[in-house]
């Protein structure tokens, strides 16, 4: 990894806004609030900086194919292999039939690798391919993965009024800001981030300090009731829950599809999930700090499935399948695709399918309004059941 390719001075920066959004908060702004800033605050954000950040893993790894090199901190299932999108092609295709649709929403289309699998295996059936991320950098990247494609490929500046077709997010739910709620000895409090200075001799600079977790009291509780009174740590998700709500208003016709990793929220809330989901991811290493390299690394949490589809069902809009991401993949028919495939192709899509890698931790989950009818990606093993 070539650390010159990072800018470092990014850190500065955004930490001196996050100060200044602490000090506005009388000394502490909420998880939400600090999470946002760190991967969207215009300019020095994570998501907003021109660093690169989805591609393969460090050299010595074995991989198939990846749109970037090393100096990237994640790689997602597009990355690892076409035959992901070539499956959500499959079931795109029949969204856009049974709706009589020809528009697909991609949001959060990262490096536009998805995009071009997609458009490469139904192009034809699709008029329009319309992408909506809120990282300008990730944009630039996307406008050259899919310039063979021409005015086939929109980008949304807005989320227009009225949706007709096929919405599409991989990863995007996880990347949204969460709420984070401890609980000890019996009292829950909303946990935030404060800044403590160093008043060491040695640091004489305003710079010198660090950003500290602080809980709060407040009224924030679980969706659900934890049992025993042991330390817990979790997380809410009203942003992407808010985000699904409004898609789903908005979606007038057609289906809307995410995928992520997470759970229903009997097992989020599980009582021996006591240390949450959130993590963070740099240089293809996986920490537990958000308040350190901030602005440098990507941070995530796991989706609450139950909300989500809470959320989408308000509008209105039915749960026509969830699943694991290795079922779906089968149900689209991997596994004819894989025998065309190369070695090096299969062992890289195996990854996605087996349950002790993507297959199971992944869920997809398929909402669609008007009349239930059963999509193909969920024809075997569908959970809709458990959440
Ligand atoms: C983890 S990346 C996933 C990228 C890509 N889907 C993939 O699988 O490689 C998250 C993406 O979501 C985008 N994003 C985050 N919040 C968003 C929002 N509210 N609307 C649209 N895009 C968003 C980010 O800019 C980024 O492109």
């Amino acid at each position: 990894m070539d650390d010159e390719n990072k800018d470092e001075s990014v850190t500065p920066a955004l930490s001196r806004r996050l100060r200044a959004a602490i000090a506005a908060g009388s000394g502490w702004i909420g998880f939400d609030r600090f999470m946002h800033m760190a991967l969207y605050e215009p300019g020095l954000g994570y998501y907003s900086n021109a660093q690169p950040k989805i591609g393969r893993m460090p050299a010595g790894k074995a991989r198939a194919r990846a749109s970037e090199g090393p100096d990237s901190d994640f790689v997602t299932a597009p990355e690892m292999s076409a035959l992901f999108g070539q499956c959500l092609a499959r079931q795109i295709a029949e969204a856009l039939h049974v709706s009589g649709t020809d528009t697909v929403y991609e949001f959060g289309a990262g490096n536009g690798t998805l995009a071009r699998d997609i458009l490469t295996a139904i192009g034809p059936h699709i008029r329009r391919y319309c992408i909506v991320d809120v990282s300008a950098s990730l944009r630039a990247r996307q406008a050259q993965a899919l310039q063979a494609f021409g005015a086939q490929v929109q980008w949304l500046e807005a989320l227009p009024d009225t949706l007709e077709g096929v919405l599409l997010g991989n990863e995007v739910l996880d990347a949204m800001p969460v709420k984070l709620l401890a609980r000890h000895d019996g009292q829950w409090q909303e946990r935030g981030v404060a800044w403590e200075t160093d008043a060491t001799e040695a640091s004489d600079t305003a710079d010198a300090g660090s950003f500290i977790w602080q809980d709060r009291p407040g009224k924030l509780r679980p969706p659900i009731d934890i049992p025993n009174d042991g330390d817990y740590l979790t997380e809410l998700h009203p942003q992407a829950e808010a985000f699904v709500r409004t898609t789903s208003e908005r979606l007038a016709r057609g289906a809307a599809l995410w995928i992520d990793y997470g759970f229903g929220e009997r097992e989020y809330y599980h009582p021996e999930r006591s240390m949450g989901t959130l993590v963070c991811h740099h240089r293809h290493q996986v920490d537990s700090d958000p308040l350190a390299l901030v602005g440098q690394k990507d941070i995530t949490s796991h989706v609450n499935f139950t909300g989500v589809a809470v959320a989408a069902q308000e509008t209105g809009l039915e749960v026509l399948g969830y699943t694991s991401q290795g079922r779906f993949l089968i149900n689209c028919g991997i596994e004819d695709l894989l025998q065309a495939a190369s070695l090096p192709q299969r062992s890289m899509a195996a990854k996605l399918l087996h349950e002790h890698e993507m297959g199971e931790l992944f869920k997809v989950m398929m909402l669609g309004r008007g009349p239930f009818w059963e999509p193909l990606g969920f024809t075997r093993g569908d959970r809709t059941h458990t959440l």
